[in-house]
């Protein structure tokens, strides 16, 4: 089945763009209907301009609650006909209204291995803490931070010498390759939630 995206991005949105280059490449069944963006500011949103992806600035700001801006969210991701949604590089935690209209139908990319250093900055959690592991999760959403169903982990080492910075870096190489990889498996029906629990069919 043909993916129909809507992806969230707040920031430099590489991740939008591993998604755009596997599907221009033939490696990924979608396609990405709007990409939305909570920072205005978000290189994300030129990138999707580039590629001719319609894309919209939102701004939290002018709702009184959370709620109030994931459901404005859901009802633009839903005329753009959006039937799976990707936060990739999303800052905010999404709320039910945003889940009631997308159930089990939202994935994140987060740079740590979770269950460990959810939230914000994953890199400088995992060096301020010392593991010699780190790496990222693809996760399906709930209404935790972080907490949902883990789909696909990659692991990458933690040098003695490694900043936030480089192992940020080392990390979001294997983002841009896991993130195009699951959606396929999901474009392909293979992947199954039961629970916590997620297999992919071989
Ligand atoms: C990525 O490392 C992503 O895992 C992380 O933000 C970066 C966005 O990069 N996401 C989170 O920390 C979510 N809590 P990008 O804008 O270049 O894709």
């Amino acid at each position: 089945m043909r993916l129909q995206l809507g992806v969230l991005a707040s920031g430099n949105g590489s991740n939008l763009q591993a998604i755009i280059d596997a599907i221009e490449a033939g490696k990924l069944n979608a396609d990405i209907h709007v990409v939305l963006s909570d920072k205005p500011e978000a290189y994300a949103l030129a990138r999707a301009e580039k590629h001719k992806i319609p894309c919209l600035p939102m701004h939290p700001s002018n709702y009184q609650t959370r709620e109030d801006f994931d459901s404005a969210m859901a009802e633009l991701l839903e005329d753009f006909n959006v039937d799976f949604l990707v936060l990739a590089g999303y800052m905010r935690i999404v709320t039910k209204e945003l889940l009631k209209k997308f159930r089990k139908r939202v994935i994140n990319i987060h740079p740590a291995l979770l269950p460990s250093f959810p939230g914000l900055h994953g890199q400088r959690q995992a060096v301020e803490y010392g593991v010699k592991y780190s790496g990222c999760t693809v996760h399906f959403v709930d209404e935790g931070l972080d907490s949902g169903p883990i789909i696909a982990q990659r692991v990458v080492p933690v040098l003695d010498d490694d900043t936030e910075e480089t192992l940020a870096a080392r990390i979001l190489e294997q983002e841009h390759q896991v993130l195009p990889e699951v959606l396929q498996w999901i474009s392909e029906g293979r992947v199954h939630v039961d629970g916590r629990k997620v297999t992919i069919d071989k």
